[in-house]
């Protein structure tokens, strides 16, 4: 079975986004597609960057699981609210921290928004970012508009049907490219 890392990206009190990240874990779950966990950076609150994982002397134990647990996954679905029409400063921060650790890796999107338009601005960043990185993106979105209507505070859907019919094509897509990739391990 894939094991397919979540990260949940908002910190924000009172964050929507988080919700849809639980809804993607329960879904990976429940109809036992993949191992999964959310990485959410509220959790691990890593510090404003000052320096490239590489070039630090002695990580925190918490950047070396993050680090270990990126390294692992098969796939990585990243769930990022827009903020000023890109992503927020929180997962930036996280990116920049690491480099070899994106490489190859296969990672989605699921942008998220309050208003009409579902993140698509941020998600332009995103597949520009990492283009950069050489990951691997899946370039199906799963864009989630006026998030407060979409889901309750556990991520439960309030239309499951609806949701779940949406995430199946997106999901089953990941998966291929996940099949048809070929990630660097790194050690
Ligand atoms: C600083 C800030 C900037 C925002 N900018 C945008 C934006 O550019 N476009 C948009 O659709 N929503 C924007 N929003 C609203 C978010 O989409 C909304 O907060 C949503 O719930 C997702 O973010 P959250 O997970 O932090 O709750 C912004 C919210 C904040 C806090």
């Amino acid at each position: 079975m894939k094991n397919i890392l979540i990260i949940s990206s908002s910190v924000r009190i009172d964050r929507k986004s988080h919700n849809v990240a639980q809804y993607f874990e329960r879904y990976l779950t429940e109809n036992n597609i993949a191992t999964t966990e959310i990485l959410d950076l509220k959790d691990y609150g890593f510090p404003i960057f000052d320096s490239v994982f590489k070039s630090l002397k002695a990580p925190s134990l918490y950047v070396l699981a993050f680090r270990d647990k990126i390294i692992a996954a098969d796939g990585i679905i990243i769930v990022t609210p827009e903020y000023n029409g890109s992503i927020p400063s929180s997962l930036k921060n996280v990116i920049d921290l690491f480099n070899d650790e994106w490489f190859q890796k296969p990672i989605a999107f699921s942008t998220v928004s309050a208003g009409d338009f579902g993140g698509s601005q941020a998600l332009t960043h995103l597949q520009f970012i990492f283009w950069k990185l050489h990951a691997l993106t899946y370039t199906t979105n799963f864009p989630v508009a006026k998030v407060q209507d979409k889901f309750n505070d556990t991520g439960i859907p309030a239309n499951k049907k609806q949701m779940d019919a949406l995430a199946k094509p997106y999901i089953e897509g990941f998966i291929e490219c996940i099949e048809s990739s070929v990630a660097k391990q790194l050690a």
